[in-house]
């Protein structure tokens, strides 16, 4: 999730709007009342949908947006401002800016470099040391060819070994504390952080190596695992160890599987299952599963029983997300996941390992099971319905509320109709229900409970209510990723919108909040001349938009190679985004002029006005589709 989506999901519209002193009016699915921004005061033109967190104002400002825009209008501040004000009311982080400058990168790569000397340090050690060798084939079943493939080694007893190996070779001892092989004690004194542990080397995706997870030899030793501390080179929320062998296959299978463990994917690597990748002890971030996504969008995870229990699905829907990210705990917040999933269109699915098992453990008890439990991997929802079931009695009424209570508030999130009905369903039949019962059960849920009058103090789960995707938000992925990709084409993509008597593109023709940021960039960029346009909005892109970023320059990695194709298609993409804005507007002032009729109100007239403007952009746009359509075949 990204900073700007974290913060929306944690902030309630419809308190923000209130407490900057509007008096909000529950109208159907949203809120009405008098805008904020102007002063002719006899309409109540001013809306605000909770499920999707925005805003709009039918009145003279017709200006719309999400919370951030509200604030900056409202306080007269900049994005930066108010991404920083309202982080602080959500509590949530923001990421420090830190591009990775030519000088840094130096830096960075003698970092790197170190470490693939370390790697052939712990490995001598190893082969230096038969008892460990010994523990890893026989207990852990590893043989010689994949102990070289994964570069497995072994830090000896002892506090100054590579202390004095490697200072003795020219590095010094600030590059060791940098690149995490050296810890400090209080007084300042130097030793080497890993002592008598199996090293398991961690590299990025590309394959460079980025620091070292190391597992205990005495069983006594604690912590299990130590890993490398955060460097600039080893971020443990944006790896997935196992990346840099498993892109490949990851992409063969059009599958990636995720495990818990270090030895789980190097057994599974051994056993011929190349698509597995693991996180460091932390719980999944969204930006692994970004970078997963570079490869594939069918991601399964695969849980230890434990983990993926009922203990930990209740955690999971309970429990706030800083505490799932707690070290050595895969987690498993299933609301995190499938806002995740629907976010990035991905396909999430959970499989539970049997028996108390490992997957390293179930590869070597039987190799071909491991094939068919992923094979069976259920879809999150699912899964969280059985673990919630399983050995329950499903008969007793009680229960049946129980798990309706804990599974309906997740099926209500989804952002797609027929899944949530295919759910409800599921969740019927699972419980032995009228499904129509489940309906009804839904008016406990949050989603009604949003209701209630605004003057009163929203329960704390109104702060949790979904950030819905907006209907349009999939073709304005495309249109900014192509020109993220190639800033140039915009002003080309003006002319052509012009000439069919259109307006340029501008910022307020995106709905997501990132996705303005960035068009604001690119814009910048093609309105300078110093530098490339596409690497001016590299240098410039804030730290909260990497993640997308990367992501966007993935979707865009096949463009259509000739230019007035992709030109069209980009063309076809911002009038479906104007008609999709124009059709949901029409939408909402039909609704407030029926409103305002019914009532034998006046204002209903105001809103005609309106409604034609709309009515006649909708034409406009439906007949630029249609001389794009016949240009075609001239
Ligand atoms: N982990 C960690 N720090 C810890 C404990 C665990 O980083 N203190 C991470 C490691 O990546 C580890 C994973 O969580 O591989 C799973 O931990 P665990 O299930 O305890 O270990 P296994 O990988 O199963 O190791 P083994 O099979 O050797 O017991
Ligand atoms: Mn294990």
């Amino acid at each position: 999730m990204s900073v700007t989506d974290e913060i929306k999901a944690k902030i309630d519209i419809v308190d923000l709007v209130s407490e900057a002193g509007v008096k909000l009016r529950h109208a159907g699915r949203n809120y009405t009342g008098f805008c904020p921004f102007h002063v002719n005061k006899h309409t109540p033109a001013f809306v605000v949908w909770p499920e999707t967190g925005t805003w709009r104002c039918f009145g003279e400002c017709n200006e719309g947006g999400d919370i951030f825009k509200f604030v900056m209008k409202k306080e007269g501040i900049d994005f930066k401002e108010a991404l920083q004000k309202l982080a602080a009311r959500a509590g949530v982080e923001l990421p420090a800016y830190r591009p990775e400058k030519p000088e840094q990168k130096e830096t960075y790569d003698r970092l790197r470099k170190l470490l693939e000397d370390a790697l052939i340090f712990y490995r001598s050690h190893l082969l230096n040391h038969a008892d460990i060798l010994t523990y890893l084939h026989e207990k852990r079943g590893l043989n010689d060819a994949t102990i070289e493939t994964f570069g497995l080694g072994y830090a000896p007893q002892g506090f100054d070994n590579a202390l004095q190996h490697f200072t003795q070779r020219g590095y010094s001892e600030q590059d060791l504390v940098d690149a995490g092989l050296l810890s400090e004690n209080e007084s300042g004194k130097r030793f080497d952080r890993f002592r008598h542990r199996i090293m398991i080397p961690i590299r990025d995706d590309q394959g460079r190596m980025a620091g070292f997870g190391a597992r205990i030899v005495d069983p006594d030793d604690i912590p299990k695992f130590l890993n490398s501390p955060e460097t600039p080179i080893f971020s443990k929320g944006r790896l997935l160890y196992g990346l840099d062998r498993a892109r490949k296959p990851i992409r063969a299978a059009d599958q990636a599987v995720i495990v818990e463990g270090y030895l789980d994917v190097i057994a599974l690597h051994q056993a011929g299952y190349e698509n597995v990748v693991s996180p460091m002890g932390t719980a999944l971030t969204e930006d692994q599963l970004r970078l997963l996504k570079k490869f594939t969008r069918r991601i399964v995870l695969a849980l230890d029983p434990d983990t993926a229990g009922q203990k930990a699905v209740l955690r999971g829907l309970e429990a706030a997300r800083s505490a799932m990210d707690r070290e050595g705990e895969l987690g498993f917040d299933a609301r995190g996941l499938l806002r995740n999933e629907a976010r990035l269109q991905a396909d999430l699915r959970v499989a539970s390992m049997p028996d108390d098992l490992d997957p390293d453990e179930i590869v070597a008890r039987d190799k071909d099971e491991w094939k068919r439990l992923i094979e069976n991997a259920k879809p999150i929802v699912t899964h969280v319905m059985d673990a919630l079931a399983a050995g329950r009695d499903l008969k007793d009424a009680k229960v049946k509320n129980q798990i309706a209570a804990q599974v309906l508030p997740l099926i209500e999130d989804l952002p797609n109709a027929m899944e949530r009905d295919t759910y409800r369903q599921q969740l019927a039949r699972l419980l032995r229900v009228d499904e129509r019962a489940l309906i009804g059960a839904q008016a406990q849920g949050p989603r009604v409970r949003r209701a209630r009058p605004v003057e009163r103090k929203p329960a704390r789960e109104s702060a949790q209510v979904a950030v819905r995707t907006p209907s349009g938000q999939k073709v304005e992925g495309y249109v900014i990723s192509v020109l993220f990709r190639r800033p140039e084409l915009l002003y080309r993509l003006d002319r052509l919108l012009q000439q069919y008597g259109l307006l340029p593109l501008e910022t307020e023709d995106f709905e997501y909040t990132d996705y303005q940021m960035l068009f604001g960039l690119i814009r910048q960029a093609v309105e300078q001349d110093q530098a490339e346009h596409h690497e001016f909005v590299v240098d410039a892109l804030p730290e909260s938009l990497r993640g997308l970023s990367r992501e966007l320059m993935t979707q865009s990695e096949q463009l259509d190679p000739v230019e007035e194709k992709l030109l069209e298609e980009l063309l076809r993409g911002v009038i479906k985004m104007r008609r999709v804005a124009a059709g949901e507007n029409l939408n909402q002032l039909r609704f407030l002029q029926e409103e305002a009729h019914q009532a034998g109100d006046l204002r209903a007239a105001s809103y005609q006005d309106l409604v034609l403007q709309h009515t006649k952009l909708l034409r406009d746009l439906d007949q630029a589709n249609q001389r794009i359509s016949l240009k075609r075949f001239q």
